[in-house]
């Protein structure tokens, strides 16, 4: 019987200059997929995607951990998925992060990837699973022809990447044996989770870590804000305290910089850890805390100190290095990962989104044929397909598949389009209190409370049962 082993050589492969701490040497390997899984299509046909490798504590009897990831570049992700290294010598498992067409270096049609719908197409979760799919098959064989032989594989992913680490499971159970999902909203689709939601949650984040003042506060700041950008005189003065770059002149301007400041709060909100990151931009522990901090000793003031003091407030994150010379409120439609994500957000991952007075930001209901009408816009894609995951995936039915670990912090944003229930005796929903988004898959941090290390000891005796099982 013959078994061909992995060549693996270590170097340290040229990583993203954003990463400002590189803790794990990977390998970087790319490997030819085919453009279009599901037809065929006239060349160009094949692509280059990249995937990583770490075979430190790696032994031929050991499994595949398999890393699904999502939006952006892999090697950014790898860096944080600090638990799959710190149990990689326990498994004895060969570490594998696979890039997401369309983000980082697995872009199909190179520079011109996102020129036109033409080239967009071949961006969906299908296709994306597909690739998956291929490099594990091709993995599996390279170890040997024989399947017996074969690597069992666990895949691990965390938010949209954990979505499709859970989807892989479902859609291909023969190549993997079980799925560790970290905050993965599967449910966070029409008919699944109520829009108003979302932006409720992360009014509780802000309740629990910030207070009731800091949301009384922000609430109340939309209103100040939002006449002060539109009146020219005064305009001016808060255009100088937000150090907006460029002139608002529009109501479409000033919902620009309500959107803007929204979406630093939410990002707060996402990076409320328990101890300093670097995912977003370096930000302090409990940065919600830090923010709210800040905000709410100024109360009794009129309303041009009240855009005095919630601009220097948020300087922490919006100037943490002292270097921005302003605000561009326009960076996110320039950054291709976003635009690769939007396309996402516009064709199959449509998440329904409103505002009520039940939370802290301007309200604003569900609009689902302004924001297909706002999609066609922009991308020209006029048959958004809002229905097609639940069709895909099986929506809430997940009673027929197996294997499948479910967590989440209860105090992250996606929670309510998350799994919370136990839905069988193998498809798990792990709760863990005081806690944001994915805490688990990242690298051990001596603050981690103790429900952290007990969701990542419920990992690794979950995967052993999976491996038992296979053998
Ligand atoms: C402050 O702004 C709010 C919201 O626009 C407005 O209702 C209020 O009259 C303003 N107060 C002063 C003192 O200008
Ligand atoms: C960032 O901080 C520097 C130094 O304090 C200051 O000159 C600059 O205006 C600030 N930029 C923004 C966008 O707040
Ligand atoms: C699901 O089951 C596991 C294992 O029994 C348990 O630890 C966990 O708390 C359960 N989750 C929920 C949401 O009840």
């Amino acid at each position: 019987m013959y078994k061909v082993k992995l060549l693996l050589v270590f170097i340290f492969s040229t990583l993203n200059a954003q990463i400002s701490q590189i803790k794990y040497s990977l390998e970087t390997k790319y490997i030819e997929v085919p453009l279009d899984h599901f037809a065929y299509i006239e060349e160009p046909n094949v692509f280059q995607l990249r995937y990583l490798i770490n075979a430190e504590h790696y032994d031929e009897m050991g499994p595949i951990f398999i890393y699904t990831g999502g939006k952006g570049d892999i090697s950014v992700q790898a860096q944080n998925a600090g638990f799959m290294f710190d149990i990689a010598s326990t498994f004895k498992a060969l570490l594998v992060f696979i890039e997401h067409r369309y983000y980082g270096e697995s872009l199909p049609f190179g520079d011109t990837s996102f020129s036109s719908l033409k080239h967009l197409k071949y961006l969906s979760t299908s296709q994306a699973l597909a690739d998956v799919a291929y490099v594990t098959k091709y993995l599996k064989t390279t170890f040997s022809e024989i399947e017996e032989l074969q690597p069992t594989v666990v895949v691990f992913g965390e938010s949209y990447g954990g979505m499709l680490a859970a989807w892989l499971r479902m859609k291909y159970p023969y190549l993997v044996t079980g799925t560790i999902a970290s905050s993965a909203p599967i449910f966070d689709f029409p008919g699944l989770t109520e829009c108003n939601t979302f932006y409720e949650k992360i009014t509780d984040v802000y309740n629990k870590y910030g207070g009731q003042k800091c949301v009384e506060m922000i609430q109340r700041g939309w209103d100040i804000i939002a006449a002060a950008l539109s009146k020219k005189k005064i305009g001016k003065d808060v255009l100088s305290e937000l150090k907006i770059c460029s002139k608002i002149e529009s109501t479409k301007d000033v919902e620009k910089v309500l959107n803007w400041l929204q979406n630093i709060l939410v990002t707060l909100a996402m990076a409320n850890y328990n101890y300093p990151t670097n995912l977003y931009t370096p930000l302090p522990a409990y940065p919600v805390k830090v923010f709210c901090e800040k905000l709410t000793p100024y109360n009794e003031i009129n309303n041009n100190s009240f855009i005095h003091h919630y601009s220097r407030a948020l300087d922490f994150y919006t100037n943490y290095t002292g270097n921005n010379l302003c605000n561009n409120i326009n960076y996110i439609n320039e950054d291709l990962t976003e635009f690769a994500w939007n396309y996402q957000k516009c064709t199959e991952l449509i998440s329904p989104r409103c505002s009520t007075e039940n939370d802290m930001f301007v309200t604003k209901p569900w609009n689902y044929e302004k924001y297909a009408h706002d999609c066609n816009a922009r991308f020209g894609v006029k048959n958004v397909r809002p229905d097609w995951a639940t069709l895909a995936y099986g929506g809430e039915d997940l009673k027929y598949y197996s294997n499948i670990v479910f967590s989440n912090g209860d105090m992250e944003p996606w929670l309510t389009s998350s799994v919370v229930d136990n839905i069988t005796n193998s498809i798990f929903s792990i709760n863990i209190p005081d806690t944001t988004n994915q805490v688990d898959l990242r690298q051990y941090n001596p603050a981690d409370n103790n429900y952290v290390t007990e969701t990542r000891n419920f990992h690794i005796r979950t995967i052993m049962q999976w491996l038992d099982g296979e053998n």
